[in-house]
């Protein structure tokens, strides 16, 4: 016999903050470093600057600052978290998972966290997988958070990959309510394909050179597959949910690319004025690109109660996903 609960329980986003390093990086700045050019780097990708971590900054320290902010912003103590899922591909350590010391630094002893590493994916990932944990009724309250310090993974001699990247963290609280109003986390698709992995990758790691290592990447060929995967997981989850591209109110898309965003947009029949897009002010923060992005259409005032928002992101793996949120 399946017991199917009388009303069912959804994951309602209560609140988002985020965090972004003091220093900034104008193209002009990395026209003194790489043989690049503002021209080139706006034309080709939107960015015209990013954020970098200063010293004593880190994942977890930027994680921490904007987990503080998201609380704020959904009037929730720490206490009240049981559960946080942190996607980052710059962890503070190799191990303990950058979640834990978040949870440390916020003063949560109960309940649990964990790391997701899904790269430019991992904020999608880290939603679909609370929301898994809340609807089954397992935990109570969630932390979601994506933080990166990208600036310390990449090749600062490499003009191909060095221009695209920066660091900051953004953080969602996620609650499970007994629900009949259809709101919170709708729907969500994750894929992945590790045949993929030569196309973009770090070079190093624990346990192949004991080295961090430096990100690689063929942008070219990423380019060539992120609108088709983008495109088809978020028409999954269309199907998923009964709605449609029409009935979106903001696509907050992975910020890598702007190129991509809008061929993504055009594919499905978004109108440019329902996209957020904050790719020129912060680059690609990987995982902390959607919580940024959300983050600032919710203080600007354009995300309100009741909106459909659909994430998306495509990242080394390669990894996609997408998930669907009444706001
Ligand atoms: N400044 C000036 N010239 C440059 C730079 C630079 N920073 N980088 C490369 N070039 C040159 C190349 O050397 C090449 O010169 P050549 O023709 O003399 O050989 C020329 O520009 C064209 O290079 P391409 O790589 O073919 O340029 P393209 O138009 O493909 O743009 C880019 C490159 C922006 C990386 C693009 O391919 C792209 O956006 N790809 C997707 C990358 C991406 O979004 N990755 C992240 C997704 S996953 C994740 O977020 C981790």
């Amino acid at each position: 016999m399946t017991f199917e609960p009388k009303t069912k329980i959804r994951s309602r986003v209560l609140g988002v903050g985020a965090c972004l390093p003091g220093r900034i990086a104008t193209n002009a700045d990395l026209e003194k470093m790489v043989d690049t050019s503002d021209d080139w780097i706006v034309q080709r990708t939107g960015i015209r600057q990013r954020h970098l971590a200063g010293p004593g900054e880190t994942t977890s320290t930027l994680a921490t600052k904007a987990a503080e902010r998201a609380l704020a912003a959904a009037g929730v103590s720490a206490d009240s978290i049981d559960l946080i899922v942190l996607a980052t591909s710059t962890p503070d350590y190799t191990f303990p998972a950058t979640a834990t010391q978040v949870q440390a630094a916020l003063g949560i002893t109960q309940g649990v966290a964990f790391d997701i590493q899904a790269v430019c994916s991992g904020f999608v990932f880290a939603v679909a997988t609370a929301d898994k944990f809340l609807t089954s009724g397992s935990h109570k309250r969630a932390l979601v958070i994506g933080a990166e310090t990208f600036s310390r993974i990449l090749d600062w001699e490499d003009r191909t990959t060095c221009v695209l990247f920066g660091d900051g963290a953004g953080a969602m609280v996620l609650d499970a309510v007994c629900d009949q109003s259809n709101t919170g986390v709708l729907g969500s698709r994750l894929r992945s394909d590790g045949r993929h992995r030569a196309k973009l990758f770090v070079d190093g790691g624990p346990s192949t050179t004991q080295t961090v290592g430096r990100l690689r990447m063929s942008g070219r060929e990423v380019f060539k597959h992120a609108v088709g995967m983008v495109t088809d997981v978020m028409t999954d989850v269309f199907k998923d949910t009964g709605t449609r591209s029409e009935d979106l109110d903001w696509f907050v898309p992975h910020q890598a690319n702007e190129r991509i965003i809008d061929a993504s947009a055009a594919k499905l029949g978004i109108p440019l004025s329902k996209i957020v897009k904050t790719v020129s002010m912060h680059g690609n923060t990987s995982a902390a690109s959607i919580p940024l992005a959300l983050c600032t259409a919710v203080n600007d005032g354009r995300i309100k109660r009741g909106d459909l928002v659909m994430i998306e992101a495509m990242g080394g793996g390669f990894t996609w996903g997408a998930a669907l949120i009444r706001w």
